[in-house]
């Protein structure tokens, strides 16, 4: 559904909102539950329409997927249970649909011997290739063509190998998932050199440890993984959404609110809380919360975005939105996606002065932005608007939000717990407005 926010800006967000599990990790973890044939069990997954994407694909691939537990809150628990091991196609309509749908590769592969998956195609943050998934696979023993637009991947089983998976821009997120997810059923010892270290694929490890694989070195980038015969079920809780924190964050503090962000790790978000302290953020944090007052205007401050532990592209056109009402020049660099920038034209029509230059944007702050009507374009560029639109004087609508519901749980509700007035207009509203 198409829809739209309808955002009144200006007021200083207050209050405490409390963050859902994390989409990058539960979206491979939902891939890995192909591993094996006994239930899995993820608590705390968030309800996306990425979520109910991957749901589907892993129904066409004979997996069963139900929500425990009724309401919403950290209770709830995703329960995933291969019934059918026949099929290994996944499609090209839902994988270019979401991307991470690719994650069903590797695990497919190490448990049926054969996957099919569709090349996810053209992303609209900038080239995304699958190179080195493929070079990862293809080290472990994968005998892989491309027909028709899909990877075709073929290996009765998978055996251990040294890879290195660092790419240009360094690490690979989901490509580490991916062969990491299949190296655990290969015969023998695999080495990934270059693996990406993101809380996520941590996560994804320990789910994996827990259903019996055996991975030494997570969260570093060498990791080592002795494959074994076979993996069971489990039950693990995934963790909280760092990316979904920061937006919540960077939104209160755009208004130059106060406000409290719950259920979450700071140890994750320690690059972001050290760049709020630098645009003058008064902060304090505990065991799972942080706390922010913000300044008015926040001073400028320069950021690039790099793998963890650096700040997350995934919060780059969020910073971008913030540092258009700072009080002076930052530049905000993109090393993981230097074409993430679709946000800036959206920025500028809210009255942002942003000159954009290869892999960075040159944000001037002005002393207010003007509401417009805006459009989204991806899920972050999409969570920038929203976060330019409450610091925004006047009305604002972003429309496309169907980019905010794929990655944001309720994001329209938070924000009206804090006191943002934002309201969901259906896309037929939208039509006569
Ligand atoms: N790359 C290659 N070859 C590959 C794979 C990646 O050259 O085979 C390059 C990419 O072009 C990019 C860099 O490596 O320059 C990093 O890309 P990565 O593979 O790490 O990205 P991803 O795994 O496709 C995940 C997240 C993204 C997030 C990036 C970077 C998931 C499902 N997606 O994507 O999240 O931006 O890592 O942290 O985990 C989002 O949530 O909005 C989102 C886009």
């Amino acid at each position: 559904m198409p829809g739209a926010f309808l955002i009144t800006g200006g007021t200083p967000l207050s209050g405490t909102v409390r963050v859902a599990g994390s989409k990058n990790a539960a979206l491979p973890m939902m891939a890995a539950a192909l591993l094996t044939d006994e239930p899995v069990v993820l608590d705390g997954v968030p309800r996306l329409t990425d979520v109910a994407t991957l749901c589907r694909v892993l129904g066409e691939l004979g997996v069963e997927a139900a929500w425990d537990g009724a309401g919403s809150g950290p209770s709830r628990a995703l329960r995933l249970q291969v019934l059918d091991r026949s099929a290994v196609r996944a499609r090209y309509a839902l994988v270019r649909r979401m991307r991470a749908s690719f994650c069903v590769l590797g695990p497919l592969l190490a448990r049926r011997g054969k996957a099919v998956v569709s090349l996810p195609g053209g992303c609209r943050i900038g080239p995304r290739p699958v190179d080195l998934h493929l070079k990862g696979l293809a080290a472990l023993g994968a005998e892989l063509t491309l027909a028709h637009g899909y990877v075709i991947a073929r290996a009765k089983r998978l055996r251990g190998a040294a890879i290195d998976l660092s790419g240009p821009a360094g690490p690979t997120v989901t490509g580490t998932a991916n062969v990491l997810s299949a190296a655990v059923l290969a015969r023998g010892e695999t080495l990934l050199r270059g693996a990406a270290g993101e809380p996520e694929i941590v996560d994804l490890g320990r789910l994996l440890c827990r259903m019996g694989a055996r991975i030494d070195g997570l969260g570093t980038s060498t990791v080592r993984v002795r494959g074994v015969d076979g993996l069971g079920g489990a039950r693990h809780r995934i963790i909280p959404d760092r990316i979904e924190a920061a937006t919540l964050a960077l939104a209160a503090v755009a208004t130059g609110g106060t406000a409290a962000v719950t259920g979450v790790v700071p140890g994750h978000l320690a690059a972001v809380l050290d760049r709020l302290a630098g645009a003058g953020v008064d902060l304090s944090s505990g065991a799972d919360w942080i706390r922010l007052g913000a300044p008015r205007p926040p001073r400028p401050c320069a950021i690039a975005a790099e793998p963890y532990p650096g700040i997350p592209s995934d919060v780059q056109a969020q910073w971008t939105a913030l540092m258009s009402v700072a009080s002076g020049r930052s530049v905000v660099r993109d090393r993981v996606f230097p074409q993430r920038f679709a946000h800036v034209a959206e920025l500028v029509r809210l009255g942002a002065r942003i000159e954009r230059i290869p892999g960075a944007a040159v944000v001037d702050g002005v002393a207010g932005l003007s509401g417009a009507t805006v459009t989204a374009s991806d899920l972050r560029a999409s969570a920038a608007l929203v976060v330019a639109g409450l610091a925004a004087r006047g009305k604002t609508r972003v429309e496309n939000v169907h980019w905010l519901d794929r990655g944001y749980e309720a994001l329209d509700r938070k924000l009206t717990g804090l006191g943002a007035a934002i309201k969901r207009a259906e896309a037929g509203v939208l039509a006569q407005a």
